[in-house]
């Protein structure tokens, strides 16, 4: 029998350029697993941030992130990071404060790489759990974390288009600032990555956006082998 075969897909982008509510729509409409790897980083600075450290003390952060044992729970088809068995609530994830300090960590070497084998291990997960496919969003996953993903997309949307979304949800967020240390890093910056099919959405609405790529993946799926189990 044969079954579908494995997709792979890196979604990069911006502060609120739509990257989750794309890839939570196509992580349903394809059976893959979903991976937030902004969460990854807004967990790791809520811990860091409880352990009272500073940015600006990297060698105080590489200490304190030996003793952080990291694991994973499946909510649905996201998986989520999980420090000491917890996944903290997304209300303890986005607030002001951890909206201030992600870039700042994020920036890090220490903290990078210290996500870095986590992430590359999550596709194995998806494969052990049965689903069709991945599908990561974040920075750097086309660029740095998944650079042989069969589809890499940037999500993109003019600065105001961004910032109404996020007033809208309800976020106090500093966008522009986020984006500028985020492109400006010397390790993994935001970038569109080479190969990567940009996507402007300052004019679509997010149905509209899923179909694009959607079409995409369909076209993926049938020219990828299907794998043979019997
Ligand atoms: O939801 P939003 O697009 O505003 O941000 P996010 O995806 O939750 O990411 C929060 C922050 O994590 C970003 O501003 C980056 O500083 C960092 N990040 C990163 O450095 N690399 C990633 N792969 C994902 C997020």
């Amino acid at each position: 029998m044969g079954i579908s075969p494995f997709i792979t897909v890196a979604v990069d982008g911006g502060a609120a350029s739509g990257k989750s509510s794309t890839s939570r729509a196509l992580s349903a409409r394809f059976n893959l697993m979903h991976v937030d790897t902004g969460s990854h980083y807004r967990t790791v600075t809520l811990a860091l941030m409880q352990a009272g450290v500073s940015p600006e003390d990297s060698a105080a952060v590489e200490t304190r992130l030996q003793a952080v044992p990291l694991g994973t729970v499946l909510e649905g088809r996201t998986a989520r990071l999980a420090i000491n068995s917890d996944v903290p609530a997304d209300a303890k994830l986005r607030t002001p404060e951890i909206n201030a300090l992600v870039s700042p960590f994020a920036a890090l070497p220490a903290v990078r790489r210290f996500l870095f084998d986590y992430q590359r291990s999550l596709a194995a997960l998806a494969r052990a759990h049965g689903f069709d496919g991945l599908i990561m969003e974040g920075r750097d996953i086309g660029s740095v974390i998944m650079p042989d993903a069969d589809l890499r997309l940037f999500l993109e949307a003019d600065p105001a288009a961004r910032a109404a979304r996020r007033v809208a949800e309800g976020g106090v967020d500093s966008i522009a600032r986020r984006d500028q240390i985020d492109a400006s890093r010397a390790t993994a910056p935001l970038v569109c990555p080479p190969g990567a099919v940009r996507i402007d959405s300052t004019h679509l609405s997010l149905d509209e956006v899923v179909e694009k790529v959607a079409v995409l993946l369909e076209q993926l799926r049938a020219a990828k082998p299907t794998v043979t189990n019997s």
